[in-house]
């Protein structure tokens, strides 16, 4: 059986604790999860979850399954379309990364893997957190929908009766398991 891959991006957007309550929920589900955090979200993933290295956002016991790749390392696996991975998760999804990948410029591997993903037909999950939206973001975000990625932004229904800070990211993570087609649930759907 082929390895089964992901690659999980963070970037500068408000949000990281989505990124962490993804990788606790997907690390059993993966043979290899590649990890990156943009330089722009160190200090907000420092500043919202006491993290210094990226390393500590790894799920206990399973180190293994994870490589942890230099955010501008344009010579790392997923920078390639010859290398098989799923698919990228950006979590969370600032609107500057969305731009430079709407532009296709490919300059970090962010944006690199974001455009191998997008022309090999491969998953693309933008977990976009702003608030309002300008038409540029908007604009930006049309063509990347167009072009194959999914657009999911980080907005956590109340329908659910979340009661912790917790529940509102499990419903947008969950959301994100949904996309990957992992069984796993955070939260009960409707009427089940
Ligand atoms: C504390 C803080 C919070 C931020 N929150 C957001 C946000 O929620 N969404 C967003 O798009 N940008 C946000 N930004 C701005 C991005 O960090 C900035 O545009 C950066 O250039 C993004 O770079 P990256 O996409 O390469 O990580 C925030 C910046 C700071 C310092």
């Amino acid at each position: 059986m082929p390895e089964k891959r992901l690659f999980v991006a963070i970037t500068g957007a408000s949000g990281s604790i989505y990124a962490k309550r993804l990788l606790d929920a997907i690390a059993g589900q993966y043979d290899r999860i590649y990890l990156t955090a943009s330089e722009n979200s160190v200090s907000i993933v420092r500043d919202e979850l006491g993290v210094i290295d990226l390393e500590d956002l790894i799920p206990e016991g399973c180190g293994s399954r994870f490589m942890l790749l230099d955010p501008n390392d344009l010579y790392a696996p997923p920078s390639s379309g010859s290398h098989d991975y799923e698919g990228m998760v950006i979590i969370p999804c600032s609107v500057g990364t969305v731009g430079r990948i709407a532009a296709g410029v490919s300059t970090d591997l962010v944006t690199r893997a974001a455009d191998v993903c997008l022309k090999e037909r491969r998953r693309l999950i933008l977990v976009v957190r702003e608030t309002p939206l300008s038409l540029i973001h908007l604009e930006n975000l049309t063509l990347l929908a167009r072009v194959g990625a999914t657009v999911l932004p980080a907005s956590p229904a109340f329908y659910h009766g979340p009661q912790e800070i917790e529940d509102l990211v499990d419903f947008v993570v969950d959301r994100v398991l949904r996309q990957l087609e992992i069984a796993e649930r955070l939260v009960r759907g409707w009427k089940e």
